[in-house]
């Protein structure tokens, strides 16, 4: 069964921007037609107050279709996206919010690590003419979440969970991992990525070293746990349910973070990278004629009991992305921020 998606979800973004990869691949001006249309289905989002997916749903859409469709005028919406995002930032916790109270789970003020590459968008917005607030808010939350989200060996939680009158770090939980101290395989990938991205901005050090800490854990308990490079839901699941979303995020990643260590580091991220997309390319993983999609086998939300062993348009969003770096990357050094 194919389940569709609706603009206020935070998938939205996907199908737009992979749209927009396939036209940066192809050139073909129907693809970006298509491209066009299905993204400004997302405009509405620009305004959204109510999660802080704005992040992902309007610079996977807008954003790319700014940057690989030349579309100036995407520019304001992106801009309108910032603002509605930080209206969730509370400068006593130090982070935006991600999701509203849970009383019932004892939630409050969740933030939940995903909601570090939301702050793209605020990145972005900062060095294209809007308010450097954009871009402290962005790095006072990438300092919090480096400070309270992840464990002492840099595996991290899913959520946070702060008292928002003191700014107190509560606990740490999980949604959609195995358990609160598991470490949940997509959750790691979107630490990965969003500490490499806060770094390209930033260039500052403490980030990159989070983000190799990051992947250093990620690559070790791989390595305990899968028969190749595509990870199970959560490390320490009983059961051997893959996730690629998670291994195309981290491939991506990856590719980006070599761009900013040193020669061996870098070979190590890169090769493991190309290993990872090869490993993707393979039967085991393509579509092919089985439907629509790139890729099978990821999970979305096993706890839930949904989108389960599947195949999820976020993990060829990555894919894609991740194949542009390096085919980019072979023809001259690119980093997907400098597009
Ligand atoms: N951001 C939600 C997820 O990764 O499933």
């Amino acid at each position: 069964t194919v389940r569709r998606t609706v603009w206020q979800d935070w998938v939205s973004g996907f199908y737009p921007g992979t749209l927009w990869f396939i036209y940066k691949y192809s050139g073909d001006p129907e693809i970006a037609r298509l491209a066009e249309e299905q993204t400004e289905k997302c405009s509405r989002v620009q305004y959204l107050r109510s999660t802080h997916d704005v992040g992902f749903m309007i610079n996977c859409s807008y954003g790319n279709g700014l940057r690989l469709g030349g579309i100036d005028e995407y520019a304001e919406v992106l801009h309108n996206a910032a603002h509605s995002l930080v209206t969730r930032y509370n400068p006593l916790v130090g982070c935006i919010k991600s999701w509203e109270d849970n009383r019932s789970r004892g939630w409050y003020y969740p933030v939940i690590i995903d909601n570090m590459m939301n702050l793209e968008l605020l990145f972005w917005a900062a060095e294209h003419g809007g308010s450097p607030r954009l871009k402290d808010i962005a790095i006072r939350h990438a300092e919090t979440t480096m400070k309270h989200h992840f464990r002492p060996d840099g595996s991290c939680y899913h959520v946070a969970v702060y008292n928002q009158r003191t700014g107190k770090f509560l606990c740490g939980k999980t949604h959609q991992g195995y358990s609160d101290n598991s470490m949940w395989s997509r959750g790691q990938a979107w630490a990965i990525y969003g500490y490499t991205m806060v770094y390209s901005f930033t260039k500052d050090k403490r980030f990159l070293d989070q983000a190799q800490k990051a992947a250093g854990i990620y690559m070790k308990r791989l390595k305990e746990t899968s028969d190749d490079c595509i990870p199970r839901w959560d490390m320490d699941a009983p059961d051997d349910v893959k996730d690629a979303s998670a291994a195309c995020i981290i491939a991506s990643a990856l590719l980006e973070l070599s761009e900013y260590v040193s020669t061996d580091q870098a070979a190590t991220y890169r090769d493991f990278a190309i290993k990872t997309l090869n490993q993707l390319s393979s039967n085991r993983y393509q579509s092919r004629d089985k439907n629509f999609s790139f890729l099978l086998h990821s999970t979305g939300h096993h706890p839930a009991g949904t989108e389960i062993d599947t195949s999820i348009i976020y993990a060829d969003y990555y894919y894609l992305e991740a194949l542009l770096k390096l085919r980019r990357n072979r023809q001259t050094l690119w980093s997907v921020h400098s597009r």
